[in-house]
């Protein structure tokens, strides 16, 4: 069974537009993958399809109304769908490479894509939708942050990545960061690459990597470390 993404969103036609490309897009063309986008606004009230309406309480902005964004997941997500619901948001579980392991593992996932304020709280309770988020900062909408989802989830599935060691020693990987990497030239604007790593001693390159490894996680995230 393949990995299956429903995305419910005010823009589906934003979808797949970069998971269409380089390794998503041709696991998407060969099936190992399915992406459909539902748009949200198709369960919307009235003539004009309303989508939302002012916070309870005052304040700006606009919030996407329960009952109609309730109506697009009934819709489109059977009761027994075994995928997890996820709803992206700043308020979020932070996305993480073991989380994103954990969902690459699963049968896939149904991610609904906040706009304006966000959605009303009472579907999240209501339809059991977890919320992610994959930074400290705020975007325009949950589109984006989708497709971050979809694209470190998919690179995982097998068949994916052309060797799939490249997928265990990278970054966050055993909480570390990556070590640095280095093609040809040999030497470029006076900076030559590391002798070890044109020794052709494998035990040293290996050591060399972890101590790097080590060292710019220490540098730059020594939280990770501590983990
Ligand atoms: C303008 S934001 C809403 C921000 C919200 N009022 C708050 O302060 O938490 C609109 C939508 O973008 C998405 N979004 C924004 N930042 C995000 C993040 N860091 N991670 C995941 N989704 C995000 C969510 O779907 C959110 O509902």
């Amino acid at each position: 069974m393949s990995f299956s993404a429903t995305i419910l969103t005010l823009y589906p036609d934003m979808f797949p537009g970069p998971l269409g490309m380089s390794l998503s897009g041709d696991a998407l063309a060969r099936g190992v993958w399915s992406l459909e986008a539902k748009n949200i606004r198709d369960h919307g009230l009235g003539r004009h399809r309303t989508v939302d309406d002012t916070p309870a309480g005052g304040g700006p902005g606009m919030v996407i109304r329960c009952d109609v964004l309730a109506s697009a997941i009934d819709a489109n997500v059977p009761l027994d769908d075994p995928r997890p619901k996820l709803l992206m948001s700043p308020r979020g579980r932070p996305l993480t490479q073991s989380y994103v392991r954990e969902l690459a593992a699963g049968p896939g996932v149904v991610i609904v894509c906040g706009r304006f304020e966000g959605v009303d709280e009472r579907v999240i309770e209501a339809r059991g939708l977890a919320e992610i988020s994959i930074g400290d900062y705020v975007l325009s909408g949950g589109e984006m942050a989708a497709m971050i989802v979809l694209d470190s989830c998919v690179r995982l599935l097998p068949g994916v990545m052309g060797k799939e060691a490249s997928g265990t020693e990278e970054s966050f990987e055993s909480n570390r960061l990556e070590y640095s990497h280095y093609t040809r030239p040999r030497e470029w604007e006076g900076r030559p690459i590391p002798d070890v790593l044109l020794s052709g001693n494998h035990a040293l390159i290996e050591r060399w990597r972890r101590e790097e490894s080590e060292r710019i996680t220490r540098e730059r995230r020594p939280d990770l470390l501590e983990r």
